[in-house]
């Protein structure tokens, strides 16, 4: 599969230092396992180049928009890399030809409810940042959805903001894909309508988010936005002809019920949507990490204790702390106690699925390097800090410039109109509503 040559990894600077020679072994390993990434059909004529070079990240593509240059270092997410984050590699990547993108699009979004958490981030948004080169990618702060259940508006606005930078600060780019805000576009609550006119009662009413969420607050309390939530995400993705949808797996059902009132529209009113398939990391590889106080739960926003939830903004001593104190299961640490099974040892088992989503590995695997919870809980706790580090650290800066972040999703928004309102006007047409 591998579509390209590794050369040259002192040639630049003619570096001999062993951090450099080190440095350039990892680079290759990562080049090796992006075999896929840069195929000849995706990027003819591919070669990955490893050299030597100064910082770079987000600034450093700045102004080389679309360019064929693709860089990894310690600036680069660590999942993307395998380095360890805060290996200060004076090595980058570059790929000669240019990264031409697959023609497939890709949308996803998130609620601007609290503070993304780790789950967020492994089951959702490292993938999204790895999508945005791969494909036409569109991504939303999803703040109508945020409207479903009761809250301030004084808090919901500055939410959408502040989720807004955590996407920047988790490695999206705005030269790379779209980022936007669910509300600047008026199409996605005009398809809404559309769609809720062709879904029934019934195939909301099975929900089985909306059932559970129902069956602690009462469904006469529940408000109607809430109950048709998943017909407001059909359209978000409807809209953009999406081929893929990365998502954790708690929305498998949803990406369903979507593709059902696609292919039933189809079949009604003539050929308008794209049929969309859910992007759902492996078993094992983040798609649901659970809660570290009640390993039987996913890890939630909605969540009534902070324990067992880790923020991305949360300070290495508390994510050392929350790590240390997740719940483990009952049998005596020992030979074999520390193993895969998730339904037997969820505890272990959602601690063994951080170290895996987090550093690369299969939970089972690397479950037989352990014998003790201590270490394993050492571990991950190291692993989360090490992948938040650099996270913050942006984030950090990203905060001080809102006025940037804005203008963002400023640009963001007409580039996702453009495409909305194409086919928001192929299903106007398609139901029979008289062009204006
Ligand atoms: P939300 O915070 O509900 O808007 O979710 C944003 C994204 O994160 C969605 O794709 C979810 O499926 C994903 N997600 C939420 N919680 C978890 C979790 N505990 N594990 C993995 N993915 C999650
Ligand atoms: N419903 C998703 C959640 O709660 C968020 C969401 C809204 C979404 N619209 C979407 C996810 C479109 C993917 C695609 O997590």
């Amino acid at each position: 599969m591998a579509a390209f040559a590794c050369t040259c990894p002192n040639e630049q600077a003619g570096c001999t230092t062993a951090e450099c020679d080190q440095a350039a072994q990892q680079l290759r390993a990562w080049a090796a396992r992006c075999a896929g990434f840069f195929t000849q059909e995706t990027n003819p004529g591919a070669r990955v180049h490893i050299g030597r070079g100064g910082r770079f990240g987000h600034g450093y593509r700045r102004g080389r928009a679309r360019s064929p240059v693709v860089t990894a270092g310690y600036n680069a997410p660590s999942y993307w890399t395998g380095l360890a984050p805060r290996a200060r590699v004076p090595c980058f990547v570059v790929t000669t030809a240019k990264t031409a993108k697959s023609t497939k699009t890709v949308l996803s979004g998130i609620q601007p409810t609290g503070e993304p958490h780790l789950g967020n981030y492994l089951g959702a948004l490292r993938w999204w940042v790895d999508f945005q080169d791969r494909y036409d990618a569109f991504y939303c702060v999803v703040d109508l959805h945020a409207l479903t259940v009761p809250g301030d508006p004084e808090v919901l606005s500055k939410a959408t903001l502040t989720m807004a930078t955590f996407l920047l600060a988790c490695g999206l780019d705005p030269e790379r894909c779209t980022l936007f805000v669910q509300s600047h576009v008026h199409e996605h609550a005009e398809l809404t309508w559309l769609l809720e006119c062709s879904a029934s009662m019934g195939e909301l009413a099975r929900m089985t988010q909306f059932k559970d969420k129902t069956s602690k607050g009462g469904e006469e309390a529940a408000r109607l936005g809430f109950f048709a939530y998943p017909v407001l995400m059909a359209a978000d993705i409807l809209l953009y002809n999406a081929d893929l949808v990365p998502v954790g797996d708690d929305q498998r059902q949803h990406l369903e019920l979507t593709r059902d009132l696609a292919q039933r529209w189809n079949t009604r009113y003539g050929e308008t949507f794209t049929i969309p398939e859910a992007a759902i990391a492996p078993a094992g590889g983040g798609a649901r990490i659970m809660d570290l106080q009640d390993p039987v739960h996913k890890m939630s926003k909605s969540s009534g204790s902070d324990a067992g939830l880790i923020f991305l903004l949360d300070d290495p001593k508390v994510i050392e702390r929350k790590v240390k104190r997740a719940v483990t299961d009952l049998d005596p640490p020992g030979p074999g106690a520390v193993r895969w099974d998730p339904k037997g040892k969820p505890g272990v088992s959602n601690l063994l699925e951080l170290l895996a989503a987090l550093k690369g590995g299969k939970p089972a695997e690397i479950a037989a390097g352990y014998e003790s919870y201590g270490r394993l809980k050492a571990d991950a706790a190291e692993a989360a800090i090490e992948t938040l580090r650099p996270l913050q650290d942006r984030y950090r800066e990203l905060a001080q410039e809102p006025a940037s972040v804005r203008a963002v999703l400023a640009e963001g928004a007409v580039r996702a109109s453009e495409v909305a309102s194409r086919t928001l006007e192929r299903a106007q047409a398609a139901i029979g509503l008289l062009p204006f």
